[in-house]
């Protein structure tokens, strides 16, 4: 990430940049130049692909159509919540000639309630007229059904539309107003992708076929920016290469040419035992080569899922854009800037116009889901809360609308007295402004994210949920240290310990970490740490921490970058896949699980306890924690 230094900016270039609707439109100032459609496969740079090397992965369309050669089909179903109701999503090739319809009720033979919603549309790269029709997403409809009963199983049919199959009778349930106490488990995904997520996407439907109320993303959901990893030479600290049609495909035994730069011997690890081929591996990729191919491959895989629970996400920096970083001779500089293929560049120069047109500013994610902004007083996908019974839940936007965030809106890349950056100006990742900056965008209040969380937080009745979990796509603590770390402390935390958030969420660090719970200045509230599993909420003064980013992706794990965790943590997992599960089992108890995607067991455990709840546990912990504080001082990472 570029630094921020020598961007001098005024008050009045601020107000001029920053929007005042919903969301930027995707800027065309600038030509795209690169190929038609990219294709990251430089044997065969086809759309279907010549059947070798590189698998054409399939998988299922969420409504099956009637016929052998359909001209249109529903491919993938969602469901997401909404205050008192549900939104059902749903995407097909091409328009269905009229507003999207759904039929429902609450027997399954009595859909005598009819709703219509409205759609929206991109132009995706390449478009579904060149993609077979059952794998393929163009056209996103969103039909609310408002003011439903809570807690109720609710029945419906999408009914055929302009060649469209008929859904079969489906169901749903709606969440439970706030103040039930029943008890209730949800899971928490993060940094998923296709590869290696099988035996998180197993155990996942299991859970939801034995209860589970609905699951809740945070953030890298399909990783269809990794497109191109497979026309990227390798490099050690790098497993993403290898897709097995690249030029530099390796060769078993050390049977393959001798410039074949492997020098990792992890390619050679066979897989885990249940998981489908690796990127990673010297065998073949699992990854498509078109980035919106990726987006369809993962939510066609993904309809069991969320057809069957709400599943509500949020967006991480993989939904930016088509590409985040070039590789070494910089291929996609050359193939992108200069439609070369397979050919290098001298220098890194992707720019925010090297991605087509619609891969850019989060266009897939703010079309391919619907998550209810509009109706919390947020911002469509991009911020938003939601409440389940005993618990309030918020997603946040880690990657714009905050003070030094990752992705860049423009004024940031300004230089001297311009008002528009120049294309070399721009970064591959620039992105938003999604809401408002009333001044510099330097400070928390200038920015309408930071508001709405306050008011969010704020207006949390905590005799009707007690629990307040918060979630964006980066930690604000991890043994994988960095710098956007601190800008999110900056960003929330003072907020959420003021407003008593017993837990924050996080992924983008790819292993499991848990933390004990923290204060403000980043040290370990011993005294709510009862022992070494059970944690005790103190508000005002200390929340849990938990990074969650293991639930597959291909760009595998992380690893530590140092041999010893920070002190701050209390657990942590950088070899398996999985997710987490939150059961809340009363006011007073919540219980996190890690729960491993090869075999369903669990990994890690910790309970939080309401401070001042009558609880009986084990203790004497806290004690052995207190000290461990002066060596994060010394890391100098507040
Ligand atoms: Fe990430």
């Amino acid at each position: 990430m570029k630094a921020a230094t020598g961007i001098a900016l005024l008050g009045a270039l601020l107000a001029e940049a920053a929007p005042t609707d919903d969301k930027r439109d995707v800027d065309t100032r600038f030509p795209y130049l690169g190929p038609a459609v990219p294709i990251g496969d430089w044997v065969d740079p086809t759309i279907n692909g010549n059947g070798k090397g590189f698998p054409r992965l399939v998988e299922p369309p969420a409504v099956k159509p009637a016929g052998p050669k359909p001209k249109n089909n529903v491919n993938v179903i969602q469901l997401s919540y909404v205050p008192s109701g549900i939104n059902l999503h749903y995407q097909t090739p091409f328009g269905l000639g009229a507003a999207p319809t759904v039929h429902w009720g609450t027997h399954a033979h009595k859909l005598h309630q009819t709703s219509r919603g409205s759609t929206n549309t991109y132009d995706r790269t390449p478009p579904c007229s060149e993609v077979a029709v059952t794998q393929c997403s163009q056209f996103f409809h969103n039909v609310q059904l408002p003011n439903l009963a809570p807690d109720t199983t609710y029945y419906y049919q999408i009914p055929a539309a302009n060649g469209t199959t008929a859904s079969q009778v489906l169901s749903f349930r709606t969440a439970r107003v706030a103040g039930d106490t029943t008890p209730f488990t949800m899971a928490v995904l993060n940094d998923m992708g296709y590869t290696n997520a099988g035996g998180t996407y197993k155990q996942l439907l299991k859970a939801a076929d034995e209860g589970l109320s609905f699951a809740w993303h945070g953030g890298d959901l399909s990783y269809a920016d990794d497109w191109y990893s497979g026309i990227l030479p390798c490099e050690s600290d790098w497993p993403v290469c290898y897709n097995g049609s690249s030029t530099y495909l390796p060769k078993p035994n050390g049977t393959g040419p001798a410039d074949i730069p492997v020098d990792d011997p992890s390619y050679a690890d066979p897989l885990p035992a249940g998981e489908i081929a690796d990127q990673g591996g010297a065998y073949g990729g699992d990854m498509s080569v078109l980035y919106e191919s990726n987006w369809d491959l993962w939510q066609n895989w993904m309809s069991k899922v969320t057809m069957k629970i709400p599943y509500m996400v949020m967006l991480g920096n993989h939904e930016a854009a088509c590409a985040e970083f070039d590789g070494p001779g910089n291929p996609l500089t050359a193939y992108l800037n200069s439609n070369i293929t397979n050919g290098t560049a001298p220098e890194t120069e992707l720019t925010y116009y090297s991605c087509p047109p619609s891969q850019r500013n989060f266009t897939a994610y703010q079309n391919r889901f619907r998550m209810p902004g509009k109706e919390t007083g947020g911002q469509t996908n991009f911020w938003y809360s939601y409440d389940y019974g005993l618990a309030h839940f918020i997603s946040l936007d880690s990657e714009t609308d905050f003070p030094y965030s990752p992705s860049y809106p423009f004024f940031r890349d300004l230089e001297g007295n311009e008002t528009f950056p120049m294309e070399n100006e721009t970064y591959v990742t620039d992105a938003g402004p999604f809401g408002y900056i009333n001044g510099s965008w330097k400070v928390n209040e200038a920015y309408e994210q930071y508001n709405w969380l306050k008011k969010d937080l704020a207006s949390i009745d905590r005799t009707k949920t007690p629990w307040v979990i918060a979630m964006s796509h980066r930690p604000m603590y991890s043994s994988a240290v960095s710098s956007y770390q601190k800008n999110l402390r900056n960003a929330w935390q003072s907020l959420m310990l003021e407003y008593g958030v017993d837990a924050y969420l996080a992924g983008h660090i790819h292993w499991y970490e848990r933390m004990y719970p923290l204060t403000a200045n980043g040290s370990i509230d011993a005294a709510s740490v009862l022992n070494n599993n059970t944690y005790l909420t103190n508000e005002g003064t200390s929340m849990t921490h938990l990074t969650n980013g293991m639930a597959g992706n291909v760009e595998s794990h992380s690893t530590l970058p140092w041999n010893e965790t920070l002190p701050i943590t209390a657990y942590l997992d950088q070899s398996h896949y999985g997710f987490g599960k939150f059961a809340f089992l009363n006011a007073t108890v919540a219980t996190w699980s890690m729960v491993r995607g090869v075999d369903g067991s669990v990994g890690d455990e910790v309970t939080l306890i309401k401070k001042g709840a009558n609880v009986t546990t084990s203790s004497g912990y806290g004690q052995h924690v207190q000290g461990r504080s002066s060596k994060w001082e010394q890391l100098g990472y507040n």
